[in-house]
């Protein structure tokens, strides 16, 4: 078996101590297991700069895709409109999703070496009164591209509608300060830069937004409001939750502090980027 050094961005290779969390075997129903869930959902928003008052966190089962259909499929409802910003795979996900589901949706399309123009978002959202969201990606994995929204948050914002980021591949390695940014619902999941195992995604909600999104949800699994609703009373998972997988990822953002928090692991992946540029150079790569 090859053990390797270097798995991204995801599954990445996570520390023994991680994997060994996940030999514990526990009950859902259990006061103690519900308790770690509730640790995992306070330290999410403290990664993210925000406030219990004004934002909650949601765990929800799957990979990353399930969250970020969980966020469009729940939010923006049959009378609503989604602006899709993509300059990748991933963002173009965001569409497939939106199709798949007739989630109403718009496209803009940059090309994958560009960034999504904050200019361009404030004229579509000028000219089309009825888009209601904005959804972009913030770290495009497919060409490694980290898109700016910073910008296109304040566009949003200033235009009064609600911005949802796919963070997949940035957060917990990348600084997000969601309400300075305003993000309204920011998607990430398990097996990323928080360096636990693949399993669940979980959503960064403004707590007002949400509550906002009665009765849109097209589906029962990936209700993003009736999921909130069930962990928010003692932090039980409305259907089974993947107990050795929420063990790692809490072990996981216990080891994240301890490295140093997000500043520290910013500064460790830069390495490793340096260094495999560095190396791939001296081997002749272009
Ligand atoms: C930016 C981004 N969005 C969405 C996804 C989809 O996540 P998953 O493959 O876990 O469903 C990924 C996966 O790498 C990603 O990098």
């Amino acid at each position: 078996m090859n053990a390797y050094k270097l798995l991204t961005p995801g599954p990445l290779t996570t520390t023994d101590t991680v994997k060994r969390e996940m030999l514990v075997d526990r009950c859902t129903w259990d006061d103690d297991y519900k308790a770690v869930t509730q640790k995992i959902r306070r330290q999410l928003l403290e990664l993210a700069h925000v406030s219990a008052d004004d934002y909650t966190a949601v765990l929800m089962q799957g990979s990353g895709t399930f969250g970020v259909e969980s966020v469009l499929t729940s939010v923006v409802g049959e009378e609503d409109k989604v602006l899709i910003c993509s300059n990748g795979a991933y963002g173009v996900r965001m569409t497939e999703i939106c199709a798949r589901s007739r989630v109403p949706y718009v496209h803009y399309a940059q090309n994958y070496d560009k960034v999504p123009d904050a200019a361009r978002v404030a004229r579509l959202l000028e000219e089309d009164p009825a888009i209601t969201h904005v959804a972009m990606v913030h770290s495009e994995t497919t060409s490694g591209i980290l898109n700016d929204i910073q910008s296109v948050g304040k566009v949003v914002r200033d235009a009064g509608r609600t911005f949802i980021v796919d963070a997949m591949s940035s957060f917990g390695g990348v600084d997000i300060p969601a309400a300075d940014w305003g993000i309204d619902f920011l998607v990430s999941s398990a097996n990323k830069c928080i360096q636990g195992v693949p399993g669940f995604s979980f959503i960064l909600c403004r707590r007002e937004k949400l509550l906002k999104s009665e009765g849109k949800a097209r589906s029962l699994s990936l209700d993003l409001l009736d999921q909130w609703r069930g962990m928010e009373k003692d932090g039980k998972w409305r259907f089974t939750s993947p107990t050795h997988v929420v063990l790692a990822f809490s072990r996981a953002l216990d080891e994240l502090a301890q490295e140093g928090g997000i500043p520290a692991r910013s500064r460790r992946y830069a390495e490793n980027n340096r260094l495999l540029i560095e190396k791939m150079r001296a081997m002749g790569l272009p």
